[in-house]
């Protein structure tokens, strides 16, 4: 796990010649196993976790609260009763017979439905394109990145960024999709990005080259099945990759350059304050949506970045959409 991310063999540049910056591999990026909690001691929110290949960073101390309330199992151990909200969604009610059509003399308002968001909108069909007018060139974008989902609280989030016309990108674990489709279009029609994020949480570098091919395949199926959309990029679960799965699957792989420990933090100011402390411009913050408190905690982080000029993008309007099979974890502008 501990490989060096300065490999020169990883000389990742986006189309522009922009240098991207060091990989930051993490064993602690999302709930850790059993075993990694019994072996691990808690980090402390000073920033001495398992981040070497990161340049240090001064910190300034955050009061964190106690992780009492680590995870001991699995990685989505966070459930509500708002799993039972995603119900298929009533079709609609049955048209009776055809009903008389009221003389008009004057037709009603209707607008052409030019923008890509009118037409979405009305088919349903065409997904929205990235925005087009921001440019990280002249802007300063932070790209949020959210694992694990979708979840009960995804639909609130996607309430959130919509709040600020923020973008973001969602990184899917395959095997929830399926109860969680209009969340899933949804985040597709709010023009957010939508990453693979394997089928059911797998550390990728476990399996063979075939399976983690199929791994990725089958989680790609099913949100292109949803959304009419295959996700060009992935995130390997707990940042675990190598050169050999990079080869074997020839995706980008987006890391992160900001890990908020949201997973182990599960407090919303602890959270919210990480990043309004640590983010900065070129930034790929990692949160995981799944976790009440990790979305409770975005609208400040918007609110208070919005304020300092920052813009909220997709990893796509971040990197540049063109991104070779590498890993990417920030970009410095
Ligand atoms: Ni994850």
């Amino acid at each position: 796990m501990n490989e060096r991310v300065s490999d020169r063999s990883y000389d990742w540049r986006t189309p522009a010649g922009l240098t991207l910056a060091t990989l930051m591999l993490s064993l602690n990026a999302c709930a850790p196993s059993d075993d990694y909690q019994k072996q691990s001691p808690v980090p402390t929110p000073t920033g001495s976790t398992e981040t070497s290949d990161v340049p240090a960073v001064e910190i300034e101390p955050i009061e964190a609260p106690s992780p009492t309330d680590i995870p001991t199992e699995g990685y989505y151990v966070e459930t509500s009763p708002a799993d039972t909200t995603t119900s298929p969604e009533p079709s609609p009610q049955p048209t009776e017979t055809e009903a008389p059509v009221e003389p008009s003399t004057t037709p009603a308002p209707t607008e052409d439905p030019t923008t890509p968001a009118d037409i979405n909108e009305l088919t349903g069909l065409m997904p929205p394109e990235h925005s087009q007018t921001v440019d990280c060139m002249v802007q300063k974008c932070i790209a949020l990145t959210f694992d694990d989902g979708p979840g009960p609280y995804t639909e609130d989030l996607i309430d959130h960024l919509a709040e600020y016309d923020a973008k973001a990108t969602f990184f899917l674990v395959g095997d929830r999709v399926d109860n969680y489709e209009t969340v899933v279009t949804d985040l597709r029609d709010g023009g957010h990005q939508i990453g693979n994020h394997t089928w059911d949480h797998d550390d990728l570098t476990t399996k063979t080259n075939q399976e983690a091919i199929d791994d990725i395949d089958q989680t790609s199926d099913e949100i292109e099945a949803v959304t009419g959309v295959r996700p060009e990029v992935m995130r390997p679960p707990y940042g675990a990759t190598n050169q050999r799965i990079v080869d074997a699957l020839g995706q980008p792989q987006i890391l992160w350059s900001v890990d908020t420990q949201d997973w182990l933090y599960r407090d919303s100011d602890y959270v919210s304050s990480y990043v309004l402390q640590h983010a900065s411009r070129g930034d790929i913050v990692l949160m995981h949506d799944i976790h009440k408190t990790s979305v409770d905690a975005v609208p400040e982080i918007l609110a208070e970045l919005t304020e300092q000029g920052y813009v909220f993008v997709t990893v796509d309007d971040l990197l540049g959409s063109d991104l070779e099979p590498g890993r990417y974890s920030q970009q410095e502008l």
